[in-house]
């Protein structure tokens, strides 16, 4: 009988593309699945897109789109990345899906019904010009410790300082700039504290289901203070409108927080793929055997080990199986990658400097491990990995023995192999149970290292029987096919042995050795009889130029990929300094301005360059401004434009204003006006 496995990785923010880290952990799932895949247990693995919540609502007021169209612009830019690096979910959804909008729903009023939900009042900063409840992060301020300005509402990035946002001094809304006001709105809470769920919750953390040093984190929500009350606190779930996420059933205007939600898209992304394959979801789910696994990073342990198993326990519904939680990716000796930026490794600059995606998948696994240790890209390590290890001692394998298999005996292996070959090949086979036992572990390294090692078992082996002298000897031909047969046959073995790192190399490998795609059985199996195909080079040495090139400052288009284009247009193609210098841009004061009669989009302008005359300029900015807003304003304008003959007269130049390219995405124009100091006839450059 084979396992039933349910497997996701995070859901990752949708606003913004992939950064290498979220990659590092698509790799070690992916990589786990394509194990579990050729053991031949059953997977579904997949995962979404996390849309919700006042970041996401924010950043699309800022791009002038809607949030649906945000997180639309992102997914679109996904496969690119999935592809290249030979991820292989079997769906990938989103949390604003209807299934996620259902599912969520559900499992509220299941907590509800159970008596684990409960209103109350919390007073919280608010805009008044914006009308909206402020999250700590859109409240700035200066430092309550060190008084520097500009901090988070939440803690000092100068000093450090953790406080409220309620301790900030002079505190304004990031978002519209204006003074917060504290005001007091209702908000729902999951009452973790209730006895039921510390104790699910305690036992469920501590009975060996979590790697130890999880466990022994989370111990502490369930400390005891003097009178038995443990340290797990109810959880506040709601948001006020305006939010972007799911409505809270029968409180109009309250809104599920995003963390509430976001594992919820777990289910709700398997329930889309089971109902597209005509699988029966509730059935799936209710199957006893099956198991649910989540792989995280470590920085969102809680959500995963404390509120999502007792959203499912107490909504009555199957609870998680395993947490597989890892460190965190950094670049170059630990200089800590931004969490929603990323920094160092572009991944798509990756693959488009011709990366080979499966020497970043080998380097990554050979340092990972199943526990929750941070781990460093090191270009040097990377290089030295690649070049000699993957390469060097795996690859070699094949290409020292497939060009005398094919030149001299038509391809087929010769299915003796001599006594020492056998005895070589037997000792590799018997690995396999240790390196699937260690894949199964996520103990990669070693998995990897086992491998490397009976690697070096085959090259120490033909470097005894130097197939190249044997070639050149007469009446060796018989050993020359044995010694090349064992290298096949051997090198088949360590394929398979690595397949779920190099599933495209592996390929590849079968398509060279005319194989069925490799599964783990076939390692107690032999080729014997059997006639290989031509060898074609499998794979290169990494070029440490290409390193170079990727640790080059990003390209800004790359980064920029999947988000909508600024201002509503592409920037338009580059231009040299020179051609710039053609425009001559001045500083112009606005002596009058007057509507045109039988116009209603233009105004005229009478401004002054500082050339001892005036200019009359046409601005179509009319709908607007009033012409008493301008009169007296400095502004910037195109001082040597062909003069334009038009229907009212001739304008002698332009006056620059911003504005979107969809107008009505983000409304308005605005009329460029210098700092204080600049005076008519200044050269702006
Ligand atoms: N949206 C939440 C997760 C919701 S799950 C129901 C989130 N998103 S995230 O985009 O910030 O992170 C997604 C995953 O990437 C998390 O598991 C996070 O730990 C992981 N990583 C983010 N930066 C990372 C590294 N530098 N290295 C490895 N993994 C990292 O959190
Ligand atoms: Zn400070």
């Amino acid at each position: 009988m084979s396992r039933k496995l349910f497997v996701t990785t995070a859901l990752p923010y949708a606003n913004g593309p992939f950064h290498i880290g979220h990659i590092m952990e698509y790799i070690q799932a992916d990589t786990w699945v394509r194990f579990q895949r050729m053991r031949g247990e059953e997977v579904n693995f997949v995962c979404a897109d996390d849309a919700h919540g006042a970041a996401m609502m924010i950043a699309a007021e800022r791009a002038g789109v809607t949030p649906q169209a945000l997180v639309a612009g992102i997914a679109a830019g996904r496969k690119p990345y999935l592809d290249g690096f030979h991820i292989a979910f079997d769906n990938w959804s989103s949390t604003d899906s209807p299934e996620n909008h259902a599912l969520a729903r559900d499992i509220y009023r299941a907590l509800r019904s159970n008596d684990l939900i409960e209103t109350r009042s919390v007073e919280q900063f608010y805009d008044p010009e914006k009308g909206m409840f402020l999250a700590d992060r859109f409240i700035k301020g200066e430092c309550p410790n060190c008084g520097a300005k500009d901090q988070y509402g939440d803690n000092c990035e100068v000093c450090g300082a953790v406080y409220t946002p309620t301790e900030l001094r002079n505190p304004y809304s990031a978002i519209s700039g204006a003074t917060p006001v504290l005001r007091t709105s209702e908000h729902f809470f999951f009452r973790l504290s209730d006895p039921r769920c510390v104790e699910f919750l305690e036992e469920w953390t501590q009975n060996g289901r979590l790697q130890p040093e999880v466990a022994n984190k989370v111990r502490e929500w369930f400390k005891r203070d003097a009178s038995g009350k443990a340290a797990l606190a109810d959880w506040d779930i709601s948001r006020e409108a305006p939010y972007f996420g799911i409505e809270i059933p029968d409180a109009p205007g309250k809104y599920f927080y995003v963390w509430l939600d976001a594992p919820v898209g777990y289910l709700a992304s398997l329930k889309n793929l089971l109902d597209r394959n005509g699988v029966d979801f509730d059935a799936y789910l209710a199957d006893p055997a099956l198991e649910q696994v989540h792989f995280i990073g470590k920085d969102i342990v809680t959500f995963h080990t404390l509120f999502w198993p007792a959203m499912l326990k107490f909504s009555g519904r199957k609870i998680p199986d395993r947490i597989f939680v890892h460190g965190f990716l950094t670049v170059n000796n630990g200089e800590k990658m931004s969490k929603s930026r990323g920094t160092g490794i572009s991944p798509l600059k990756y693959l488009e400097l011709g990366l080979n995606a499966e020497w970043l998948r080998y380097y990554l696994a050979a340092k990972l491990n199943a526990r929750v240790e941070d781990l460093d890209f090191n270009p040097e390590d990377f290089i030295a990995r690649v070049n000699s290890d993957l390469v060097g001692k795996y690859i070699n394998i094949a290409s020292r023995a497939a060009g005398f298999l094919s030149k001299r005996f038509g391809g087929r292996l010769s299915a003796d192999l001599g006594v020492e070959g056998r005895a070589l090949l037997d000792g590799l086979r018997a690995h396999g149970g240790t390196v699937a036992e260690l894949y199964e572990e996520r103990e990669f390294a070693k998995a990897l290292r086992e491998v490397m090692l009976l690697a070096d078992r085959v090259n120490e082996y033909v470097d005894r029987h130097k197939p190249w002298e044997l070639a050149r000897q007469d009446g060796m031909d018989s050993a020359l096919h044995d010694v090349c047969s064992v290298c096949i046959e051997a090198f088949r073995l360590l394929t398979l042995y690595l397949k779920p790192v190099l599933p495209a190399l592996a390929a590849q490998v079968e398509a060279f050795l005319r194989i069925e795609p490799l599964q783990w059985a076939d390692a107690s199996r032999a080729l014997g009889h059997h006639t290989i195909g031509p060898y074609q080079h499998l794979m290169q040495r990494v070029d440490p130029k290409l390193l170079d090139a990727l640790f080059e400052a990003p390209a800004a288009a790359a980064t920029a990929a999947a988000l909508p284009p600024p201002g509503g247009e592409d920037i338009a193609p580059q231009i040299s300094a020179d051609e710039f210098f053609k425009v001559d841009l001045r500083i112009a004061r606005i002596v009058s301005a007057e509507a045109v009669e039988g116009s209603t989009k233009l105004l005229r302008l009478t401004l002054d360059v500082g050339e001892g005359r005036h200019r009359n300029v046409f601005s179509g900015i009319a709908a607007h401004y009033k012409p008493a807003d301008l009169a007296g304003k400095l502004t910037v304008m195109v001082a040597n434009l062909a003069p334009r003959k038009m229907k009212f007269g001739v304008s002698e130049g332009m006056v620059l204003a911003a504005s979107d390219a969809d107008e009505k995405a983000t409304p308005g124009v605005y009329v460029l006006e210098p700092f204080p100091g600049a005076v008519p006839g200044m050269r702006v450059r």
